[in-house]
């Protein structure tokens, strides 16, 4: 039996893991606790309402407008009780948040083996995005097994060095979430949500999320001088969920509160989120989940990011990474709604990073990997 120690605090690793956390208290070679870190608070507790996974740790760390230093120190800290506690075999973390890096770090503080899910993401630039580069880059230096979501993932991996058998390739956990929601949504075995205003169905939706720290300021405020104009023409309307840190609250209310045609609301649960995602006729986000999530569900995107460290869907040509200038982001959405041929090439299913089954070929491979002690 194989003790295996979740630890994750954001809503983007608690979509990516609950599949996962399922996955293995399936099994029979597993015994699973979870830790949280609630790193994130509201955006936490709503995944985990969604999945139905009740934590056996809550180390209730967040605080409003928390620095890296705080909640780096607050979550080591409070890792160390946990991990002593639950004397795992693995402790598994996953993606590139504080968390992630605490998480891989307290591991190896009690030399546990930690395996990394979605490993070996890169941008080659350690400030894009920021700090999540070198969150990475750091737990994959931490972790001695490593599931990369993508043949492109683990090579990154190798020129880096990391020994070629303790790589397994899987697919993106979070495709295994998107899917099961969509599926469900279509055949009516997940009840379809309210949205938080009736969508016109005449006009075009366009999907905002935006959140990455390296835009604060100058970036997100042309990004929403952008929308602002797009959402001018007759022929769109403007969902944005808007993330609740507060340096983007103040500028996304400062810029786009009380716009016509912008719809302003807070985070919307998963479900409700993947339905709006549905009927999305196109998504603007600096979201990584959602870069992953838009071509398995058809949707063209326009990254708000210079960078990306997912660049299978750009090749594809299901993403366009435009940055955060106003003028640019103005000229490829436009171009989009009005070339038809343009959009519809970009509206293809395409599904570069994963096929909706990681989270079980990960339970099947974890606990050889750690009584082989190719993962000591
Ligand atoms: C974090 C991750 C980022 C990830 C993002 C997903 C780090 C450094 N960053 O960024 O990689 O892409 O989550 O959303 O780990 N807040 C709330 N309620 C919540 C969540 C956040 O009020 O449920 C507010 C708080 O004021 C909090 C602030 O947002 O202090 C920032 O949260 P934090 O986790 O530090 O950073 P994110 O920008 O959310
Ligand atoms: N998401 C959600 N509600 C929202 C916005 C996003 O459930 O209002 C989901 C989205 O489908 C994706 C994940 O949150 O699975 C992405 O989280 P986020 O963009 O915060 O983080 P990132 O992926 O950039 O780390």
């Amino acid at each position: 039996m194989t003790n295996a120690l979740f630890i994750f605090g954001t809503r983007p690793e608690a979509i990516k893991l609950c599949p996962v956390v399922d996955a293995l208290r399936k099994h029979p070679d597993y015994r699973v606790s979870v830790c949280v870190t609630a790193q994130h608070r509201a955006l936490l507790d709503q995944v985990l309402a969604v999945f139905q996974v009740r934590p056996d740790h809550d180390l209730n760390v967040m605080t409003p407008g928390q620095t890296l230093f705080q909640s780096t120190s607050r979550i080591t800290a409070a890792l160390e009780p946990v991990i002593e506690r639950e004397q795992p075999d693995v402790v598994l973390v996953q993606g590139d948040t504080t968390t992630t890096f605490c998480g891989a770090l307290a591991g190896f503080y009690k030399r546990i083996p930690v395996a990394h899910i979605e490993a070996g993401l890169r941008t080659g630039d350690r400030y894009q995005p920021f700090p999540e580069e070198m969150n990475r880059l750091l737990a994959g230096r931490l972790a001695s097994i490593h599931f990369a979501a993508t043949p492109w993932a683990a090579d990154n991996l190798r020129r880096e060095g990391v020994e070629d058998g303790s790589i397994h390739v899987t697919g993106n956990t979070g495709i295994d979430a998107v899917l099961h929601v969509a599926r469900g949504l279509e055949r009516g075995a997940i009840e379809t949500p309210e949205l938080p205003k009736p969508l016109d169905a005449s006009k075009k939706l366009i999907v905002v999320t935006t959140h990455r720290r390296e835009s604060f300021g100058g970036g997100l405020e042309s990004t929403c001088r952008a929308i602002r104009r797009l959402a001018s023409r007759p022929d769109t309307q403007i969902v944005f969920p808007v993330h609740p840190n507060p340096n983007v609250r103040a500028t996304v209310d400062g810029l786009l509160r009380g716009v016509a045609n912008v719809t302003l609301c807070e985070p919307l649960s998963y479900v409700p989120f993947v339905d709006l995602m549905r009927r999305a006729w196109l998504l603007l986000t600096d979201s990584g989940g959602i870069q992953e999530e838009g071509p398995s569900l058809g949707k063209p995107i326009l990254v708000l990011r210079e960078k990306t460290e997912r660049p299978e869907a750009v090749e594809a040509g299901t993403v366009r990474l435009v940055g955060t200038g106003e003028e640019r982001i103005v000229a490829h959405a436009s171009e989009l709604l009005d070339d038809a041929a343009l959009y519809e090439s970009m509206a293809q299913a395409h599904n570069p990073y994963g096929d909706g089954a990681a989270s079980g070929r990960i339970a099947a491979i974890l606990a050889g990997a750690v009584a082989g002690g190719r993962a000591g």
